[in-house]
């Protein structure tokens, strides 16, 4: 394993300077897994918060190709990227030389994500669930999952909480999830969804959601 220090080197031999920002901050000599948060670009030397005409067409083959230097140089053992729609993944497997592992993106009973998951599976790239809850109560989110009728009924069916039942569904479409809590005990819940199944007749009610 190349400590950051010498892959940094390796990289500037090859006249570029590939560094993943924060990695030493964070004690460590690599990371698991790289993602591209966001498939637009902020004009040089901007952060948060910024006007909506900050935002620039993203160079995905250069960004990318640093993403691949990156997995190259064992900054991270792999890379993926986030908020990708078919046609951005499409433009970006044209270029790839590393397809990407992941693609990290809302999905929820309401937001079921079919044709993404379909273009995902041919393409051999996992998905990952990013506000599986709807996060309630947010500006941002929507209260639509948690309050959702249809997810009461199957919840009260199964003796589970409605949370339990939208981490269940995700796992059963074979998607991975992120959840966040910082309530001890819906944490607790959040992972007990592995002992238990979602019937052929409360999938169907699911799929149904529009
Ligand atoms: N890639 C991206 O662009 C992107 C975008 C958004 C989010 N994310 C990531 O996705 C992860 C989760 O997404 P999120 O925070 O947006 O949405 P979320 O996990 O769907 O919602 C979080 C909210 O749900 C509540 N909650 C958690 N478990 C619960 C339960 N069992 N019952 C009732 N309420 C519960 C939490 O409150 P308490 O803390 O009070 O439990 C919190 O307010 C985060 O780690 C975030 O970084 C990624």
């Amino acid at each position: 394993m190349m400590t950051i220090a010498e892959a940094a080197l390796a990289s500037s031999s090859t006249g570029k300077t590939i560094s993943i920002p924060l990695l030493g901050n964070l004690g460590l000599e690599y990371l698991d897994l790289y993602l591209i948060h966001f498939p637009a670009s902020l004009r040089p030397g901007l952060g948060f918060p910024f006007e909506k005409e900050d935002i620039a067409a993203m160079d995905y083959e250069s960004v990318w190709e640093a993403m691949e230097e990156c997995q190259l140089l064992g900054l991270t053992k792999s890379i993926g990227v986030s908020n990708f729609s078919c046609k951005k993944l499409h433009n970006l497997l044209a270029t790839a030389k590393i397809p990407p592992a992941v693609n990290q993106v809302e999905m929820n009973p309401l937001w079921q994500q079919k044709r993404l998951r379909e273009f995902c599976e041919e393409k051999g790239i996992h998905i990952t669930a990013y506000s599986p809850l709807g996060v309630k109560g947010t500006p941002w989110g929507t209260n639509l999952v948690m309050d959702s009728q249809i997810l009461k009924e199957i919840a009260t069916t199964n003796g589970k909480t409605v949370a339990q039942v939208c981490l269940r569904w995700i796992y059963e479409q074979r998607v991975s999830v992120v959840v966040k809590s910082y309530n001890k005990e819906r944490m607790k819940e959040n992972l007990e969804i592995f002992d238990w199944k979602l019937s052929t007749e409360d999938l169907h009610k699911i799929e149904q959601i529009p």
